[in-house]
This record gives structure tokens, sequence and C-alpha cells, in this order.
């Protein structure tokens, strides 16, 4: 690494056809950075794969959207249903783009008048070239195909001249990002148990992709990724950076390092070797967010506290200290042995030595006896008045991109802010 900086490389894949003309301009990418095939391909099923069988693996841009299973959308009609991409509809930005509220009808799928039909997120990626073509074209891949409870539904796509969208069901409580960081009257802070509700269907839906059935490391697991319906259920989206796992009798991916600063784990950063272990460290990540109320990164905090997992790490490990972390917004809510297994959860998820860790099966079931435990009893430590340092204030988010790219663009984006559009 190091010294490929502007250097025209082929992405993913010289073999691959859905990737083959696909040229970025990009830092280096390690000598031996691939796409990762799968045996399997296209079958002709029209029928949605569910979690009980194996998604088939496209192979050119025109087999993934119409293996997809979802509708094609015209610009027109995503134009009606989000009444003109009006500003008042924008349920968030990323780095690709807004997220607009609309409405179509449940059956034909036709734009309707807002209040009427079925509600929907469309996502409109900025008019960016190759690389948000290519994440596009991946979240069709795999969302087109993979169906589970925990995983957002992917409604439909548009592919029109330059313009790129996505259809997804609508999540009416938003992204965990918003009810952990947000101030606001609609986000206020998550009860422990809904943490825990949360941590754990964000879990089983990390756990059905890195099963048999599925085989996929989902590489961009953070807070703003987990999106919440109105029972609080958990459901992941976007998979623009989703790998197929190994196969054979490798043990791990050679791909560009992408991310987000913060949920990386430590030999992926280093390395570019992507397993599924990658992603039970962005999990520990996450999970230790839940219970400290902490951003992964912020800047904003003393030097020393930037980066959540350095700091807390050495609290984790402290039966005794581990309050000196969690959310003092959670005040009594949780027993003192339900948070030091939490803790000495998040503590295995990240582990330095990949090998450490757990995998995201003993993950769902350490988080299901926590929910069992239902010990809630309050503890005397966590009496302590709240305090506004928890309360996340840092707007410096990284979007997300190649970390290698870190420096040579735009570092930070500012979110909008909290949204009646939720209710
Ligand atoms: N299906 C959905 N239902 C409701 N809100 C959604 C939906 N999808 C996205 N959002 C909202 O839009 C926001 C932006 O989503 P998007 O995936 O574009 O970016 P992000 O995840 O915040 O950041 P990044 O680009 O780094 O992944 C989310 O944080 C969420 O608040
Ligand atoms: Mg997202």
């Amino acid at each position: 690494m190091g010294n490929c900086w502007g250097a025209q490389v082929k992405a993913e894949s010289s073999s691959h056809s859905v990737f083959a003309s696909v040229h970025i301009i990009f830092g280096c990418i390690g000598a031996n950075s691939r796409y990762s095939k799968r045996d399997g391909k296209l079958s002709g099923s029209s029928s949605r794969v569910s979690a009980a069988s194996v998604p088939p693996t496209p192979r050119s841009e025109g087999e993934i959207l119409q293996a997809s299973n979802v509708k094609s959308f015209t610009f027109n009609e995503l134009k009606n249903a989000t009444r003109n991409f009006r500003p008042d509809s924008v349920l968030g930005e990323g780095g690709f783009g807004s997220v607009f509220k609309g409405w179509i009808d449940e059956h034909s799928l036709a734009a309707t008048k807002p209040g009427t039909g079925i509600v929907i997120a469309v996502k409109k990626l900025n008019q960016e070239g190759f690389q948000g073509h290519r994440e596009w074209l991946t979240e069709v891949n795999y969302l087109g195909q993979l169906s589970h409870p925990n995983l957002v539904k992917l409604i439909g796509y548009c592919l029109e001249d330059e313009q790129r969208l996505l259809v997804y069901e609508f999540m009416p409580r938003g992204s965990l990002e918003n009810h952990l960081f947000r101030r606001g009257s609609y986000f206020q802070p998550l009860s422990w148990n809904l943490r825990m509700k949360v941590a754990l269907g964000a879990a089983k839906g990390l756990a059905f992709l890195h099963s048999d059935k599925a085989k996929v490391i989902y590489r961009d697991f953070k807070t703003s990724n987990v999106l919440l319906d109105s029972n609080y259920n958990a459901k992941l989206s976007d998979f623009g950076l989703a790998k197929d796992g190994p196969t054979g009798d490798k043990s791990h991916v050679s791909t560009r390092v992408m991310g987000t600063f913060g949920y990386a784990a430590p030999e992926y950063l280093a390395t570019g070797h992507l397993t599924a272990k990658s992603d039970v460290y962005s999990f520990g990540v996450v999970l230790l967010e839940m219970l400290s109320g902490r951003r992964a990164v912020d800047k904003n905090r003393p030097a020393g506290e930037h980066n959540l997992v350095e700091w807390a790490r050495p609290y984790l490990s402290n039966k005794k200290k581990i309050f000196r972390i969690l959310d003092t917004r959670l005040g009594g809510q949780y027993s003192l042995g339900g948070a030091q297994k939490a803790a000495a959860l998040a503590l295995q998820c990240l582990s330095i030595d990949s090998k450490y860790r757990l995998n995201m099966d003993e993950v769902v079931s350490a988080l299901e006896q926590l929910q069992d435990a239902k010990d809630t009893g309050r503890n005397p430590h966590t009496e302590r008045k709240g305090s506004s340092q928890n309360v996340g204030s840092n707007l410096h988010r990284y979007r997300r991109r190649s970390l290698e790219e870190a420096g040579s663009r735009k570092g930070a984006h500012a979110r909008s802010s909290a949204s009646p559009l939720y209710a």
C-alpha cells in the first residue's frame, strides 16, 4: 500500500463482467485486489429468495437487474411519488445522496397522492460517476435477492440516463443513529431495553448474512445503517459495500479498504483482508455506541476521547469501572449484571485478534440471554443525573468511501435536522 495514489485501477475484477468496465481513480487497493466470485449462477427463478435459500450471484448488470425481482421504476414515477423530490420530504442525507419520503399504491406500485397507499423511502444518488453506480448495483444485487425480517426491503430501483435511485420500505422510526445521537422532541433517548432489542435485531440481520444461506460480508455496519420500524425492530440497510464471503478453503476476501471511520476492524484496515469477523468488530463498535451514547469517532470530545473504542477499552475490561462509560441518560434502567454482560460482549466483539471475536450466532445467543434475564433492577451507580456531555453533538461523520481516500476529499458532512417526517 501507499504508492498507488492516482493510479488508474480496475476496480474489483478484471474477469467479472459486472464490474469489468468500471475503472476508478483510487489509492492503492492492494496487489491482489479482486472481486470474489461465488460459483452459483443466476437462476431464472422469479421468486424472492428467502432466508431459507441460497441467493444466486448474477454476473452482469443486466442479469442483476433482471434477477432482482423488484420493480423497475421510471424517473417520472418516483418524481411523482415524492412530489418532485420536495426538500421538505427529505428523510435524511448520506454520502451518496438524499433519501425522500414518497407514496405508492400497494398493489400497482404506481405513485399516489401523499397520505394514500404505502409510504416508501427513495434514495436518490448524487450523480458522481462509477463509484456511486457500482454501489447502487451492488445494493440491487444483494437486497434484490436476500429477504429476512432484519434486512430492509428493497421495493425497486430506477436506472435512467444518469439517474440512479433505490426504493425501500419506509422505516417509521428512522435510523439508530438518530435515536442515539440526535436531540429533538421526536428522538428521545432509547431505553436500556430498547437498546438491547435493537442490538439483538441488528445482530440477527448480520447472523443471517454470515450464514451458509447467504454468505455475505456486510462491511458497512454502523448506526445510520440500522433502521427501525414502528416497534423498534431493527433492519439493516445499505448493501452498497457488501461482498460475497470467501469460498472454498479461502479464509478471507482481499479488497480495497472501504467503510466508515471508527467502525472498520484493525486487521482489515491494515491488510485489506475481509472476513465475517470484520463485521463482528463493527458490531462491537455499535454496541459500544449504544451502551455509551457516544459516537465511534467524535472530534469534539477532549483529547484522548476522540476514538470511542480506544477510550472505552480499559473500562470495558474492568467490571467495576464500566459505569464510567455507560450513557448517563440511561439512568437506573439496567442491572449491574446486565450492564457487565453487555460490556463483556462488546469487548469480545472488539478483540484485536479476530480469532477471539465471537461469531454473530454467538452474539445473537448472548443478546437473547440478556433479554431473557430481564434483570433491569435499579443500580445506585446509575442514579447520577443525566449529563449533556453524552448527547452526541459531533457532526464530523465521514461519508462512506475508500478509507484510503482520507484527506483527499471532503471529510465531513452535516446531517439534516430532526424531522417530523418520521412521525
Ligand atoms: N428506508 C428508510 N426509511 C426511513 N428512513 C430512511 C430509510 N433509508 C434511509 N433513511 C434515512 O436516511 C438517512 C440517510 O441514509 P443513507 O443510507 O443515504 O446514508 P447514511 O447511512 O446516513 O450514511 P452513509 O452514506 O455514510 O451510509 C438515514 O440515516 C436514515 O435516517
Ligand atoms: Mg445508510
